[in-house]
């Protein structure tokens, strides 16, 4: 398991042109709510593209321990026999959801409103993490927490016997938040309804709506608003999980600092409230474009050409378009450092409470690498080296986080002197195939003896 095993120290060193075609694995927020979804419907779900990184092998060892049926077919094919909403039963072991908060986040809302009681824990990073934002409208429903001071794992999560609708404004922009009490709210008969001021991605509705709930989304002066029928009958779906542009942000931003680079991304997932990253390269000069935009499993998908930019400028990132890009902001602050000029990005707080501190970690590691960088409580500013300037030549520490590992590891690519990370280990929560997908198209990475 991810921040459980000796850690994996790499180096990165410049390449020349990426190049070729970057088949990189399925959405990992799409993997985890299919796995979910498909436990708490009746009958078998069959699931495609799965991501098989380790956060999302964590859900489907927990679906199984409230008594799902998951199998592996082989090639990312997976199937789900659910128990039906409000069918969990109590698992028998502590549910240990590794790194993963979105995995712990979404199957305490899932199993909140069940008449069953569960301990989760997690590694080092995920004990750290805030869960109080899930537990207090937890609460509301009737379900109970005792966990450790500050609100973190391990936490014990007694279920509701009687569950009761909620109505609830989330007050951070969390889609973890939103949709455990979307999950919770499935086991409780009448409407819950969740308020959310900023769009964050909206996967957990659209795919309660391909499962058959009865669920509706609409813009008010309070912000978006989802009302969520409960105790529908879950129908099992064929889910195709497109690829993550999460993971897609690292070749994609790879080759347009590395010279020289060409590189396609086939197929990625496009869903507006995940795509912001792509808006603001382009807003910076990059050369990207979408082709074959097309429609899948509904979402919307398109593959992505990336080519070397060597005259991208840094820009003021709308703090509006934060939720769109939120686990992107440690690789944008890499594209950052190689442009001209200044990249402010402010309304990031969020970024404090992810799998590290990632204003920090990032902050810390470009600064040693030569790139000058400021930071506040909600904001940080790069000043970029311009195409080529960074210096490089630092060992980073990763801090059990996947996206800083691989931000510095491409950070390296384009860098005057190699870029060393503590702990490459990570990588294989969210993008298992990072280290031959990035050497098939070019890139000098290393696992080092430590
Ligand atoms: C996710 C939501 C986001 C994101 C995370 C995945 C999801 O977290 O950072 O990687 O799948 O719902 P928050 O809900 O904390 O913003």
């Amino acid at each position: 398991m991810s921040g459980h095993g000796a850690p994996v120290p790499m180096i990165s060193r410049a390449c020349g042109a990426l190049s070729g075609m970057a088949e990189v694995p399925g959405d990992k927020s799409i993997s985890h709510r299919a796995l979910i979804l498909g436990a708490l419907c009746v009958g078998e779900t069959r699931i495609s593209g799965l991501l098989e990184g380790q956060d999302v092998l964590d859900t489907a060892r927990a679906m199984r321990a409230f008594g799902a049926g998951v199998t592996d077919h082989g090639g990312g094919n997976w199937s789900v026999r659910g128990v039906g909403v409000g069918g969990f039963c109590e698992p028998d072991q502590v549910i240990d959801c590794g790194n993963s908060g979105t995995g712990v986040r979404l199957i305490m809302g899932a199993m909140a409103t069940c008449p069953i009681t569960a301990t989760f824990s997690g590694d080092a990073s995920l004990n750290g993490r805030p869960m109080a934002r899930v537990t207090d409208p937890l609460a509301l429903f009737g379900a109970r927490a005792v966990g450790r001071s500050g609100g973190r794992l391990p936490m014990t999560v007694v279920g509701a016997d009687d569950p009761v609708p909620v109505r609830y404004v989330v007050p951070v922009p969390s889609a973890q938040v939103k949709s455990a009490v979307l999950l919770a709210g499935l086991n409780a008969l009448g409407e819950t309804v969740v308020v959310e001021r900023e769009a964050t991605r909206d996967h957990t509705e659209r795919m309660l709506a391909g499962f058959g709930a009865t669920i509706t989304v609409e813009d008010s002066d309070e912000g978006r608003v989802i009302t969520l029928t409960g105790q529908p009958e879950l129908r099992p779906q064929e889910i195709a999980v497109p690829r993550d542009p999460s993971s897609a942000a690292f070749p994609v931003c790879a080759a347009l600092i590395v010279p020289g680079s060409d590189v396609l991304v086939p197929g990625i997932g496009l869903n507006p409230t995940r795509a912001g990253l792509f808006t603001t390269l382009i807003e910076m000069g990059a050369d990207l474009s979408y082709e074959n935009m097309r429609e899948e499993g509904g979402e919307p998908v398109a593959d992505l050409r990336a080519r070397y930019s060597p005259d991208m400028v840094g820009i003021e990132v709308p703090p509006a378009r934060a939720a769109s890009m939120i686990d992107e902001y440690p690789i944008l602050s890499v594209v950052a450092a190689n442009a001209r000029g200044q990249t402010m990005m402010r309304g990031v707080k969020e970024l404090r409470v992810k799998e590290s501190d990632r204003i920090e970690a990032m902050a810390t590691g470009l600064r040693a690498n030569g790139v000058p960088v400021e930071d506040g409580p909600d904001w940080w500013s790069v000043n970029g080296q311009g195409a080529g300037g960074v210096a490089g030549g630092a060992i980073c520490a990763s801090h059990l986080d996947h996206r800083i590992a691989m931000s510095f590891l491409i950070l390296g690519m384009a860098s005057q002197a190699p870029v060393s990370v503590d702990d490459g280990g990570p990588i294989s929560t969210s993008f298992p195939i990072f280290e031959p997908l990035m050497a098939r198209l070019g890139a000098a990475l290393e696992r080092q003896v430590s």
